[in-house]
């Protein structure tokens, strides 16, 4: 009964952890593997919409029948969806965008010396908050991966960066979050909590994720 809920609709979602490179064999990343993505990716499509999934660093098995598109860093997943940004209707980022990069990408291979080094960070791009301040008729959906203070912190992610729904994502739960099969997470609009999504597994939070959105979106199909 739901699964046409997006027709017509065209669709980005992110996945993967974002590579943020220090030199020609190093580089920084996190624990996403890219399933949480894949399954808004899947389940989307199966929703009738047009997918176009960006995908960074991933350990999952990649899901067939969806046009993808691999980047590396937080800069080139920017890139990527302002590609497709004024066309889309809604933007779904489930990845998880390294908030910092090393200032400098060595050439060549850093060569170990006697002394401790350091490594300068600076500060990427925030692709949903980019996107919050430039939108129009599109629907964004973010994820707030948190440790601590959950619902804070997700709200105050929410109002900053101008989305419309965000997934509070508790990755301490035993089973969810990072590399799970299975995830829980709490949905948030403007005027406080939606839904409350035990642990299932991600293909379900997709589904339950994306008919709240679809619910929501408004304007006209094109
Ligand atoms: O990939 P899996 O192993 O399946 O794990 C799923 C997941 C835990 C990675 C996923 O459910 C999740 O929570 N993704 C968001 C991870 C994250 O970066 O959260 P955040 O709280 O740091 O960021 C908040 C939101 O802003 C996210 O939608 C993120 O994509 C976005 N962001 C963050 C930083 C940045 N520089 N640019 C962004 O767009």
């Amino acid at each position: 009964e739901n699964e046409k809920l997006l027709s017509g609709r065209k669709v980005i979602v992110t996945a993967g952890g974002t590579i943020e490179r220090i030199d020609p064999v190093r580089y920084i990343t996190n624990d996403s593997s890219g399933k949480m993505g894949f399954a808004i990716a899947k389940v989307a499509q199966e929703m009738g919409a047009e997918v176009h999934l960006i995908a960074a660093n991933t350990s999952a098995e990649l899901p067939s029948g969806i046009l993808l598109e691999r980047v590396q860093s937080a800069e080139d997943m920017y890139d990527a969806v302002l590609r497709q940004w004024e066309a889309c209707d809604m933007v779904v980022m489930a990845a998880a965008v390294a908030d910092y990069r090393p200032r400098e990408v060595a050439q060549t291979k850093i060569k170990k010396k006697e002394s401790n080094i350091t490594l300068e960070l600076v500060k990427n791009v925030d692709i949903l908050e980019s996107l919050g301040r430039s939108k129009k008729h599109q629907f964004l959906v973010g994820f707030a991966a948190e440790t601590e203070n959950l619902e804070t912190y997700a709200i105050d992610k929410l109002e900053r960066k101008n989305c419309d729904l965000i997934a509070a994502n508790d990755v301490t739960v035993e089973g969810a979050g990072f590399g799970a099969d299975h995830n829980a997470v709490q949905i948030y609009d403007r005027s406080g909590m939606v839904e409350r999504i035990p642990v299932q597994s991600k293909e379900e939070v997709a589904r339950k994720l994306l008919t709240l959105a679809a619910g929501r979106m408004g304007g006209v199909l094109h």
